[in-house]
């Protein structure tokens, strides 16, 4: 499906990203974890196209998504949509419009100039938003939203892009915990019930272990580990953090809990939202 062949990015002397291989066959939710500047969102741009590579290549079903120009590039970067820290939403205008910009892509420019939306598309994001638990808060406007509505918010307009995949990078980094778990609850949803690969930066160990079906860990621009939550012991936690980083990048008590111990993946207890 993605194939991610000797992905390299260099910024001057700096490897952000040193040589990413990596192959997803199936529909996955896929957590990337690594030290601060272990090049994991430079990773994610890449595979979006918001920042070109420097070397080897990334396709997806034949298609070679790294020699895209123009509307063809354009079309891939709606097939994988990004979610952002700081959720990217036009703070001043109300959430369905804010929806409805993930149609940008396929719409005149006359009509993005006028606001002019087909009522099909406003029913449809409506529904999205009501499958986010959101609907109520169609018409408020967008800054008025706590941080995990605007979350969830962000997410209804990626899928407003109908994506294959759903890049997310550090999507609940600015979240409380309750909403933290709300956001990776319609993530996790999403690629169940809709077949999409999830590819997410998260900031925590547990968080990956809990949520995604394969863990990448990242160290100065490398794929130092890539498999199973259940592989991923206190040892290989350790490469991947640094032994001297106290994991303290780890940013939770949970993070070098044994992995005999570590909490139940929540697919199977998620309160569901979504
Ligand atoms: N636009 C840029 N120009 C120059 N260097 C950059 C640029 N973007 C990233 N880098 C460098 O590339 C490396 C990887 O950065 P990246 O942002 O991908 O790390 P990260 O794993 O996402 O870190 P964090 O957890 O802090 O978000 C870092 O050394 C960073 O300084
Ligand atoms: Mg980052």
């Amino acid at each position: 499906m993605l194939r991610i062949e000797q992905l390299t990015k260099t910024f001057g002397r700096n490897t952000a990203v040193d040589a990413a291989t990596v192959a997803v066959d199936k529909p996955m939710m896929i957590g990337i974890i690594g030290r601060s500047g272990a090049g994991k969102s430079t990773l994610l741009r890449m595979l979006n196209r918001l920042t070109d590579h420097t070397s080897g290549r990334v396709s997806c079903e034949g298609r070679e998504v790294t020699a895209l120009r123009g509307a063809e590039k354009r079309a891939w970067q709606a097939d994988c949509a990004m979610i952002f820290q700081q959720f990217n939403l036009v703070p001043r205008m109300d959430v369905v419009s804010n929806v409805l910009h993930g149609t940008l892509n396929r719409r005149s420019t006359l009509a993005t100039l006028f606001n002019l939306f087909p009522a099909a598309d406003i029913h449809r994001a409506i529904d999205i938003l009501d499958r986010l638990g959101i609907a109520e808060h169609a018409p408020k406007r967008a800054e008025a939203l706590s941080g995990g509505q605007q979350q969830r918010v962000a997410i209804a307009r990626a899928l407003m892009q109908d994506p294959k995949i759903i890049l997310a990078d550090e999507p609940i980094a600015s979240l409380d915990p309750m909403n933290a778990q709300i956001v990776m609850d319609a993530l996790r949803r999403i690629h169940e019930e809709d077949g999409r690969t999830v590819i997410a930066n998260l900031h925590t160990l547990d968080t990956a272990r809990r949520y995604c079906d394969r863990v990448i860990g990242m160290l100065h621009g490398r794929i130092v580990f890539d498999g199973t939550p259940e592989q991923l012991t206190t040892g290989v936690a350790r490469d991947i953090y640094g032994a001297d980083a106290g994991f303290s990048e780890a940013a939770t008590s949970t993070a070098i809990e044994p992995v005999e111990t570590a909490p139940e993946r929540a697919v199977h207890g998620a309160k569901a939202i979504v």
